[in-house]
This record gives structure tokens, sequence and C-alpha cells, in this order.
């Protein structure tokens, strides 16, 4: 059985008063529809198609591959939007899945649950309700005296008797697609000029067929999200999720409420993540590795038994046990070989740091290569810049770069070769040799009003 799904997020968005697309939040590191895209992707082991419309082009281009895309224009309502699927999916699959965009936590297993129940039932619709206190807003499920899903009826047209009905409509559908695809056609037009896709249920029945309703617990996850707060909503939920699945796969968090973990990142057990942390991007985290607080780990692949204190890393490498901080900078394109120690304010750009380098304070080494066991003195800085162009700088193994010396690039310093405190290094220093240099002159005597 092939299952497509198309997942609907062409309309406004109006409760939502912002510039950008309500699907464009941002929520942990993707927009709030690649959330729910990812879902129907896993739910159905296919592409999603996305219906989208107002600014459709900026919506495309958010979410890129995560989706295919059909243009729904002018927007005519959740059918109509439907149908604008028929082109591209018809003849390609035996069920059609449909969801919305802005529904970011709905797990995969809800709509795999969903069309699970559907492969076994006999007629075309099986529909994902909830029982909620306060239906407001929402289709209500109408049954018959056998206890049958009838109708759905939107709120706008529902009897009093019907409004007190607590069974709702979720709007996650599950339709056999050899009749969604030619029903859709016969979707009459509503009263405010809307194709609504909810009245494929009455079409159903009206054909003697039966409808499936398949309840869900899941209230807060599939009303919630509308309720206006969507993006905190969101954030808290996705971050509530991705953090219980880490914490049963043995990492620690000290407090999961401040610790933010993107979707694609992974890590190992015995891992101890404290406060105010985010990890994000592609970034992989050994085992027993202590994070944080007050850590952002950006696309970083990181080793066994690291410590990481009050830091800011990004497009790096960090082998076993490095220690990092507390405020330290490590920018893109950085290896820092195992047992590695860049301590207080430390900030290393596009640089090799060999085994055992030690640079503990105020130091800055960009586009630098250190061999094993040097020592970078506190404040020593490689001047890699000269106004136009960057250049590289060499440090052999077991060097000493005295405090803050200014190593100005290109240069190299040779093995075992040390310089003196606030040396400025204009020239190659070979191996195992002493460099010093612009000492501080007596200028003058100071007067008292100096
Ligand atoms: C819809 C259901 C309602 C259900 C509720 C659950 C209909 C008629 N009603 O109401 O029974 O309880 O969802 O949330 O389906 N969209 C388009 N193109 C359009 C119109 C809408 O893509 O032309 C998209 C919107 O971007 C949005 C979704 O469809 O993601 C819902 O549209 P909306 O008109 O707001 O339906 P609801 O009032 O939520
Ligand atoms: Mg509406």
């Amino acid at each position: 059985m092939i299952t497509r799904s198309v997942v609907l997020a062409a309309g406004q968005g109006t409760r939502m008063r912002s510039a950008l697309p309500k699907v464009l939040h941002p929520l942990l590191g993707h927009p709030l529809a690649w959330h729910a895209l990812q879902a129907a992707r896993q739910a159905t082991s296919s592409q999603p198609v996305l219906i989208v419309g107002h600014q459709a082009e900026l919506v495309q281009q958010a979410l890129g591959d995560a989706a295919q895309y059909v243009v729904q224009e002018p927007q005519l309502g959740t059918g109509h939007a439907v149908l604008q699927a028929r082109q591209s999916l018809s003849g390609q699959s035996d069920f059609v899945l449909v969801t919305y965009a802005d529904m970011p936590l709905v797990r995969p297993e809800t709509l795999s649950g969903l069309i699970e129940a559907h492969r076994t039932f006999s007629g075309p619709i099986t529909l994902m309700t909830v029982l909620a206190d306060d239906p407001r807003g929402f289709g209500r499920i109408v049954r018959d005296s056998n206890g049958h899903v009838n109708a759905i009826i939107e709120e706008a047209q529902a009897t009093p008797e019907q409004l007190s009905i607590r069974e709702l409509n979720t709007s996650i559908y599950c339709f056999t697609a050899s009749w969604l695809w030619p029903a859709l056609d016969k979707i009459p037009l509503s009263p405010k000029g809307e194709y609504y896709l909810t009245d494929l249920v009455a079409i159903a029945r009206q054909a003697g067929l039966p409808v499936q309703a398949f309840r869900s617990e899941d209230t807060v996850v599939l009303l919630g999200l509308f309720c206006g707060v969507v993006v905190g909503v969101g954030v808290c939920g996705v971050r509530g999720r991705i953090n219980e699945q880490w914490m049963l796969a043995s990492v620690t968090m000290v407090d999961p409420a401040t610790t933010y973990i993107e979707p694609e990142v992974s890590l190992e057990r015995d891992t101890v993540i404290w406060p105010n942390t985010y990890i994000k991007g592609k970034t992989h985290l050994g085992e027993a590795c202590t994070i944080g607080p007050n850590t952002i780990i950006t696309d970083c692949q990181v080793g066994n038994n690291c410590t990481i204190l009050a830091s800011v890393l990004e497009g790096s490498i960090l082998e076993d046990g490095v220690q990092i901080g507390p405020f330290g900078h490590l920018r893109n394109g950085s290896h820092l070989a195992q047992g590695v120690h860049m301590g207080n304010f430390g900030e290393v750009k596009n640089s090799y740091l060999g085994p055992g380098v030690k640079m503990g304070h105020f130091s800055y080494l960009g586009d630098a290569t250190v061999g094993a066991g040097t020592n970078i003195g506190a404040g020593a800085i490689t001047c890699n810049y000269d106004g136009e162009k960057k250049h590289p700088t060499e440090i052999g193994e077991g060097a000493f770069v005295g405090s803050d010396t200014l190593l100005v690039a290109p240069v190299k310093i040779g093995e075992g070769a040390h310089t003196g405190a606030g040396s400025v290094v204009t020239k190659d220093v070979p191996d195992n040799t002493l460099a010093a240099g612009f000492p501080a002159r007596l200028i003058r005597k100071l007067e008292k009003s100096d």
C-alpha cells in the first residue's frame, strides 16, 4: 500500500499578527511547517506535497526540499486546497493522508496509527477526532443514532444542538485515493464561498459509504496550537519531546525547561547538560561530556569526555577530553585534538590545535596550526588579517608562546621555540630558539598633573 500526503499551508493565518507567514515561524532551528512535513514524511515514507498560496515563494524558499510544492491561487477553502494536488498525485498512491502545516507537534506515530486504521476499513475516509471541553471554532462530528459518523458541521453552520457536540474534527484524514480524487469535484460551494474538505464526509454517507472516526487522546497537540500562542506552545512541546527522548537514552538534563536540542542533533549516554544550553544544527556530542550552563553549540562534532562551560562553539571538531571555557568562542573550521584546553575568553577560528595544546587565557588564534603540547600564553594573538587578506601562522610542537605575543602572519614558530612576553614576531623563529623583542622604553618622567 502506497500512501502520499498533502499538507495544507496556503491560508493566511489571520490570527497571527506577524509579517512572517505563520508556518515559517522558527521552532527549534526549523520553520514550524518543517516539523509537520517531517511527521508526514516519516508516516508515509514519501515526499509530502505542500499546498502553498499566501507568500508561496517565501514558504518554498524556506522549506527547500522538505516538500514538493503545489500552488493554490486563489485560496477557496480546504477542499479546493486538496484538489490542487490531484494532478500530481492521482494514480500515485492507494491512500492520501491530509494534514495541516501548522501542527508541528503531531507525532509520526499518530499519523501512522490513522493510516493503519484505514488499511483495515472498508469505507473511503478515516478521520482523526478528539474530545474537548472547549470546542470553539472547530468542526463538530455528527453521528447518527447508531453512532456512525454522518457529517462534519462547521461552527458557522451548526445548530445550537450541534454546537454542544464535544467530538471535534482535527483535520487529519486518511482517504482512499481512488475515491478522493473524483469526489473532490462534488464538494458544493459553502455560503462563505469556500469548498470545505469536511463536506466529503456527507458526500460519502450519501453514497452509502461508511466513514470511520479514529479518536486520539492527544487533544493539546491536535487542537492547542490554533489558540494563538502558536510558536511558544510549539517550541515548548517540541523541545519537551526531544528532551524526553534523550533523557530516556541516558543523557542527563539538569533543567530540561531551559535546554534546547534541535531535531537533527545526536547525543551519547552519560553526557550531562546544564541549564540554558542550546545545541543546534547537525551537532553530535559523545559520551560523558559536561555541557553548559549557558552554552550554544552549532554544527560541531564533539568527542567523549569533553567539558564546555559557558561558551559558544560553531562548525568545529573536538576530539576526546577537550576542555573549553568559561567564555570561549570556537568559530568555524576549527579542530581541537585530544586533551586541548582552551580557557577563559579564548577565541579560535579556522585553526588546528594539536593534542594537549594549552591556551589558558584571553588568546586569539585564527588560521593557525599548532603542534602537540604547545603552550599559548595569556593574551597571545595571531595577527592574521592585514586589512585585505588572511594569512596563516604555524607553531611547532612543544613551543612556548609567551604572554601577549603578537604573531604577525604569515609567520612560523619552530618546534620547541620560545617567544618572550610581549614580543612582536614578524619573522620566522627557527626550532628550539628564543625570540623576544619590543621592550618598553622609558619615555619621560610624569608630572603629578599627568
Ligand atoms: C478546519 C476544518 C474544521 C477543523 C479545523 C481543525 C474545514 C472546512 N474545517 O477549520 O472542521 O475542526 O480545521 O483545525 O476544513 N488552507 C489552505 N487553503 C485554503 C484554506 C485553508 O491551504 O483555501 C489551509 C490553511 O493554511 C490552514 C488550514 O488549511 O493550514 C485550515 O484552514 P482554515 O480555513 O483555517 O480551517 P479551520 O477554520 O481551521
Ligand atoms: Mg477557516
